[in-house]
């Protein structure tokens, strides 16, 4: 079992927010420690309150603990670069939406056109409770959908969009050399290169 290298957070807020914002980061060192389903429920939980359009809650979720058969197949959709570090995690969620929802007053389906955008939403929240129950949480968007899609039943009018590993924090020793010296919270382009007043 491999203890946490302690964490060198370089990231500076441009205006005042909470810590919590820049103190979660996507580590790839795991300890191999088992999480529970009812750990990973509590992430799913806070992803469930992400807001929505029309409150649709496109988001659904497939929960692989290590030990479930689903495992080794869903391990191997992962991209070579990712295999090297995620197979010490715990637990996997796959995160898919469903394309279609009812329409507003009708219980009739039709195309959501903010299924992947509230999705996104959802993660974000869900990435956050991991980061604030002390779990470290890394999202992988290198796998072979097609391949996730087929491991984990995905109906039709879902699309697949990212595997979120979980596990606790390991040491950064633990990885091969050019991953440990990317194992700390990363940077961020400046808000005024994003912000502008008035239009983009
Ligand atoms: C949709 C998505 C896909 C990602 N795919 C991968 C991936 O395949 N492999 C990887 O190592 N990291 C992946 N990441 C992690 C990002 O590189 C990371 O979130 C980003 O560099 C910001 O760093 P931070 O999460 O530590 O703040 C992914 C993140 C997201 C949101």
């Amino acid at each position: 079992m491999s203890h946490p290298s302690p964490v060198i957070n370089s990231r500076k807020a441009d205006f005042p927010i909470d810590p919590q914002f820049t103190e979660r980061w996507s580590p790839r060192a795991y300890t191999g420690e088992p999480v529970s389903e009812t750990e990973v429920m509590s992430m799913l939980e806070a992803a469930r309150w992400a807001p929505s359009s029309n409150n649709a809650q496109p988001w659904r979720f497939a929960l692989v603990l290590r030990n479930d058969p689903q495992w080794d197949a869903l391990f191997a959709t992962l991209n070579p670069n990712n295999q090297i570090w995620a197979g010490k995690a715990g637990a996997i969620v796959a995160i898919a939406s469903s394309q279609l929802a009812a329409k507003v007053g009708s219980t009739e389906l039709a195309p959501n056109g903010m299924h992947a955008f509230d999705t996104g939403a959802a993660w974000a929240y869900m990435a956050m409770q991991a980061h604030l129950s002390g779990f470290a949480l890394h999202g992988i968007g290198g796998f072979n959908k097609e391949a996730g899609a087929q491991v984990l039943g995905l109906p039709a009018d879902h699309t697949l969009h990212m595997l979120a590993t979980v596990g606790k924090r390991g040491d950064a020793a633990t990885l091969p050399d050019a991953l440990r010296e990317r194992e700390a919270p990363n940077a961020r382009k400046p808000l005024s290169a994003l912000v502008k007043r008035g239009s983009f």
